[in-house]
């Protein structure tokens, strides 16, 4: 029997081609095994079990053909929430948390309806359905799969301020009746383009879901259609808020029809300086445009 220092350390070595392997071969560890995290320092001399060596060895083969670690721990932290994730559905990135900080920004407090469009897992929705208690959170999303995932989030949460429906684009909306109802539409669609797919890092091409990352041909498809639909469904005045690509800012800015619809457009960057987040207002006064 091994002792938790010993295992620790030959997971760092059969990790070691990975970015952080002590942090992995921790994560790992504390999966396979009853340690706490708080604990996981105290106690280097502990005997493991044989079925806990075991469960930890075959982990870190898991993770040595490649397969993300949220989708082996099956978790994943986004705005501070841990978020069950699972093979099939995308894993949240930080850098979509912006989406969220620039909503909570740009919200009165008082009762809103904010629609969140291909919602994944949930984290948007839940994340402002969390922060926004007397706000009315609808997410969507065409995959059976992320619906289900992201209700059972919601309910790990505790938020009742938040409603599923499941459909491609606005078509769950119009069933809804959400036509010039929404105050704020946000999403984190699909903007990888066929082209890009291949090239993308193995870890994510070989595990996590394509029909979550790739929009088309160009990429922009999915953007493109949002820009152009958002305004029926949004109030005079409401705000559309889409994470996009690198490099993807000057052709969505083309999408946007500031003669009759859009007031205001602007671009948000992330952490790493690159425009992530698209923000459209609706004019205050506006004909309603024709549904999408
Ligand atoms: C990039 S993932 C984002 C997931 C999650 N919101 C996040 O931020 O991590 C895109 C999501 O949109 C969904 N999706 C793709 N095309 C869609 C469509 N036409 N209508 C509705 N949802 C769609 C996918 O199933 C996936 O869950």
């Amino acid at each position: 029997m091994s002792t938790l220092q010993e295992l620790f350390s030959k997971g760092r070595s059969l990790l070691k081609d990975l970015p952080n392997p002590a942090l992995e071969a921790k994560v790992l560890l504390l999966k396979s095994t009853t340690i706490q995290e708080d604990q996981f320092y105290s106690f280097p001399k502990n005997k493991l079990s044989r079925a806990e060596e075991r469960r930890f060895y075959k982990l870190v083969s898991k993770r040595l053909t490649g397969l993300p670690l949220p989708y082996i721990t099956g978790v994943k932290e986004f705005w501070s929430i841990p978020f069950r994730i699972s093979p099939g559905v995308l894993i949240p990135r930080p850098e979509t948390e912006l989406i969220v900080e620039k909503l909570l920004e740009l919200s009165s407090r008082k009762k809103e309806t904010i629609v969140d469009i291909g919602t994944g897992c949930g984290n948007i929705a839940v994340s402002l359905a969390k922060e926004l208690p007397q706000a009315q959170v609808v997410a969507t999303d065409k995959a059976r799969k992320a619906l289900r995932l992201a209700k059972l989030n919601a309910s790990l949460q505790i938020v009742p301020n938040i409603i599923f429906a499941r459909g491609s684009l606005f078509s769950a909306l119009k069933k809804l009746r959400l036509e010039w109802k929404c105050d704020f539409i946000v999403s984190n669609p699909p903007y990888v383009s066929e082209e890009e797919w291949p090239k993308l890092n193995a870890e994510i091409r070989d595990h996590e879901p394509k029909s979550a990352l790739v929009a088309g041909k160009t990429g922009l498809e999915v953007i493109n259609k949002l820009v152009q639909r958002a305004p029926s469904y949004l109030k005079p005045g409401g705000y559309l808020l889409v994470e996009i690509g690198n490099g993807q800012r000057d052709k969505i800015l083309s999408f946007f029809d500031f003669s009759s619809v859009w007031e205001e457009v602007n671009f948000f960057k992330d952490l790493n300086g690159i425009s992530r987040v698209a923000l459209g207002k609706t004019q205050s006064v506006f004909l309603k445009a024709s549904l999408g």
